[in-house]
Order: structure tokens, then C-alpha cells, then sequence
């Protein structure tokens, strides 16, 4: 049975571009009969961008709920939050001390976000230790990740085999990255990908109103309803495509070439079929957040789990290091 890790973002509310590129995907595999699967929050992580408070704590919340809203089942997936086991931040400090100081100073994403933020800390710089920490402590065989992450899984792999190099014993499983290179991007409402930093995403948790308004705020060309479209470069049918049948994909594209058929109407279709489709995920997401304590016994849960496996590897580095 392959140990499969990978953590989560909690970047705020998740849109739909989340949902179909990271959380249903991550789900299926964890849902796999041969897959032990551990997915886990990553809110030290995020203290290296989002100081405040009540936002870290909403943040948490809401991403919980969306992922078990979606179909995580955390009786059957080991579901934590990262900062609930901070045997985490124990290994760390040990990785750090087998990390050399070049490699972090050439990590892409540290160098990009240094170019972009304003607030460059320590944190940003060691945060490929900590990543690495995330996924040796739990003895991972399989991360799951985007392109994105290439590099710091290759990291992980260096930092794990230096380590166990030194201390002369296979301390840490040295872990493979599941890397999806056909993952599809999901386009927003301005047809560039969908992000919460674009300001065009789909968020299909909104009551009804709102997620209408975001729907209707699709940006299309100005043609009339009389005239023909074409169904190929509209973003409205760019998005339906994701989650419509064949069958009403090939109807709309012929409403679309026949004429009389308006852009608004299309995204009323949307729309609903946006309800329709992920009926189930709405309800549940309201009501764990509604019931804000499921979530926390969820993520309690997850934790006594993983503290299982984390004790026992922190036995073992600590063992050889000679620290007992
Ligand atoms: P955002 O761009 O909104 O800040 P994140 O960077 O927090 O999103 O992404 C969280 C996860 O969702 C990542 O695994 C990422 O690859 C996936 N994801 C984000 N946006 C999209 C998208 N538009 N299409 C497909 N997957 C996406
Ligand atoms: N850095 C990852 C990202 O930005 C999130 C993450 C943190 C992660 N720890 C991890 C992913 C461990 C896989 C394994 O997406």
C-alpha cells in the first residue's frame, strides 16, 4: 500500500478552478483502495504570507469545509491541520541543519516571491524545509502536486537522502511526486486562469444571489441575440464545457450557431446547471459551517492519527542524532 501526501493551501474560500484542478482530483486519489491517504492543511505555511488573526482562522475553516464538502471522508483519509502537529516544526530544525544554505537561496519560488512581496522573511526562505518536513515526517511514498512544486519535492528528495546518508540508516522513505502535467486550468469569468488574485473566479459555495452575479459578470463579446456566435471562443461555453453533459454541450453550441440565442441565456443555463451539478456540495458546505464544530472534531480526528506516525519518526531522527 503507497502512503500518498500532499497539503493544502488555505488561501481562502475555494472557487471552482480549486475544486476541479485540486480538491476533486486529490480526492479520488486518496479514495483509491490501495492508497493510504494523508491530506493535510497547510496553515504554518501560510503564516509566511496571511498574519492576521481572524482571517488565518476563517481561512481554516472555510478550506476544511470545502474539501469535506466535496466528498473527503475523514474517517477514511487522515484529514489534519499542519499546525496541530508540531512535531512538524521539530523536524524542521533538524532538516535545516542537513539543508544547504545555496539551495534554498536558488529556489524559484523563493526568488519569485521575493521580486513580489513586500514582506520577505525568514519564513519565505525556509519554506521548502518546512514542505520537506511535511512529507518526511509522515514516511510519504507519493506526493501529488502541480508543476509548480517540482522543485521542492525534488529538495524534499535531497534534504531526506543527505540525512539519512549522514546518520548511516533509512530514516526517511525517500518520496516520488505525482506531477498531473495534463491538469486542465480552469478559466474565470475574464477567460484568464481562474484565481482569487485575478479577482474572476466562480466560487460555487455563495448563496444563490451571489454566485448568479458572478455568473452574469462573465465577460462576452457584444453581439445581439439575433446574431450567430461561435461557441468556440466564449467563455461562458468555455465554462459550461467543464461540467455539462455531451448532450447539452452539443446543444448549446448549436443554439449558439443558430442565432437567437443570447449570452444571458447561456449563462442562466450555467447557472443552474452550476446548482444542479454541485447540489450535494453546497448543502454540506452550509451546513458544516453551520455546525463549525464538525469541522474541528474532523481535524481532531486527522491529528490523532497522524501524531501515530509523527512520534514515531521523531523517535527515530532523534535517535540518530543522539538526542536520546
Ligand atoms: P489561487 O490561484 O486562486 O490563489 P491556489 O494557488 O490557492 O489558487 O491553488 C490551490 C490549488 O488549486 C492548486 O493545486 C492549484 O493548482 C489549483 N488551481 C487554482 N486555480 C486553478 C485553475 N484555474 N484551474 C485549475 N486548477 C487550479
Ligand atoms: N507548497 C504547496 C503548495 O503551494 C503546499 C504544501 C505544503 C505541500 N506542504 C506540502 C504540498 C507537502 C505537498 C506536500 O501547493
Amino acid at each position: 500500500m503507497a502512503r500518498i501526501l500532499t497539503g493544502i493551501q488555505t488561501s481562502g474560500r475555494q472557487h471552482l478552478g480549486n475544486v476541479l484542478g485540486a480538491i476533486k482530483p486529490a480526492i479520488d486519489l486518496a479514495n483509491k483502495k490501495d492508497n493510504d491517504a494523508f491530506l493535510f492543511i497547510a496553515d504554518l505555511h501560510s503564516l509566511t504570507t496571511v498574519k492576521e488573526k481572524e482571517m488565518r482562522k476563517e481561512n481554516l475553516t472555510v478550506t476544511a469545509a470545502a474539501w469535506i464538502a466535496c466528498g473527503l471522508d475523514p474517517n477514511e483519509v487522515v484529514f489534519y491541520a499542519q499546525s496541530d502537529l508540531p512535531q512538524c516544526a521539530e523536524l524542521t530544525w533538524y532538516l535545516n541543519c542537513f539543508t544547504p544554505f545555496p539551495m534554498l537561496a536558488n529556489a524559484h519560488s523563493f526568488k519569485d516571491k521575493s521580486d513580489r512581496l513586500s514582506d520577505i522573511n525568514a519564513g519565505l526562505f525556509d519554506y521548502p524545509v518546512l514542505m520537506a518536513s511535511d512529507i518526511l515526517l509522515y514516511q510519504a511514498h507519493k506526493v501529488p502536486v502541480g508543476k509548480d512544486q517540482r522543485q521542492h519535492l525534488e529538495m524534499t528528495r535531497d534534504i531526506a537522502k543527505a540525512f539519512n546518508h549522514h546518520v548511516k540508516e533509512d530514516v526517511f522513505v525517500i518520496p516520488e511526486s505525482i506531477i498531473d502535467e495534463a491538469v486542465m486550468t480552469i478559466p474565470g469569468t475574464d477567460g484568464q486562469k481562474m484565481s482569487k488574485s485575478y479577482g474572476n473566479v466562480i466560487d460555487i459555495f455563495l448563496p444563490e444571489k451571489q454566485l448568479k452575479k458572478q455568473v452574469m459578470s462573465i465577460i462576452t463579446d457584444s453581439l445581439s441575440i439575433e446574431e450567430e456566435k461561435d461557441p468556440n471562443s466564449c467563455n461562458v461555453m468555455n465554462i459550461y464545457r467543464l461540467i455539462a453533459s455531451n448532450d447539452s454541450i452539443k446543444e448549446m453550441e448549436n443554439n449558439y450557431r443558430s442565432g437567437g440565442y443570447g449570452y444571458g441565456h447561456a449563462k442562466i443555463a450555467l447557472y443552474e446547471l452550476l446548482l444542479e451539478k454541485f447540489s450535494e456540495e453546497r448543502r454540506r458546505f452550509d451546513a458544516l459551517m453551520k455546525n463549525r464544530n464538525e469541522i474541528k472534531d474532523a481535524l481532531r480526528l486527522g491529528a490523532s492519527k497522524a501524531r501515530l506516525i509523527a512520534d514515531e519518526t521523531l523517535r527515530k531522527v532523534k535517535s540518530s542524532l543522539g538526542y536520546v
